[in-house]
């Protein structure tokens, strides 16, 4: 009986700890800085040193897609842009995971949010 609530125990640790591992894989899908515009100018110095070779000035596009519109092909979530940039796109848009790593994709994500229109 002992070991049996022992097993009830272990298990019920489990999921909870397999809960919290999708809630956090979950919270990863939002930009942690979303709406936070101190983060802005390290943005814009991403996107311009790694970016605007391709993407433009203000990124309003010129060999490559205008960043800067609401309707994006890969879908405009910020799982969709997350995933557009980490992971790069068939038609020459490089990945950056390596290069930049999450925190620095996050940040220029939320420069080009804010030049969205
Ligand atoms: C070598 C040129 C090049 C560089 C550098 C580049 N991109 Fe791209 N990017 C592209 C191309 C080409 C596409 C279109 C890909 C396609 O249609 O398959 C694209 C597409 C995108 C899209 C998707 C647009 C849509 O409509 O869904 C986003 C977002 C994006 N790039 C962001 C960035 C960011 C941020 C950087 C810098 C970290 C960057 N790109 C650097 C060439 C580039």
């Amino acid at each position: 009986m002992r070991k049996s609530a022992a097993v009830v125990a272990a298990i019920s640790l489990l999921l909870c700890a397999a809960a919290e591992l999708s809630f956090s894989a979950e919270a990863k899908t939002n930009n942690p800085y979303g709406g936070n515009t101190s983060v802005l100018k390290e943005g814009k110095r991403i996107y311009e040193s790694n970016c605007k070779s391709c993407h433009g000035d203000g990124a309003k596009g010129d060999i490559c897609p205008d960043l800067t519109t609401k309707k994006k092909k890969f879908g405009n979530t910020d799982a969709d842009v997350y995933t557009t940039i980490s992971k790069g796109r068939p038609a020459g848009m490089p990945n950056w995971d390596n290069t930049l790593g999450s925190d620095k994709i996050w940040k220029v994500i939320a420069y080009l949010r804010s030049l969205e229109k």
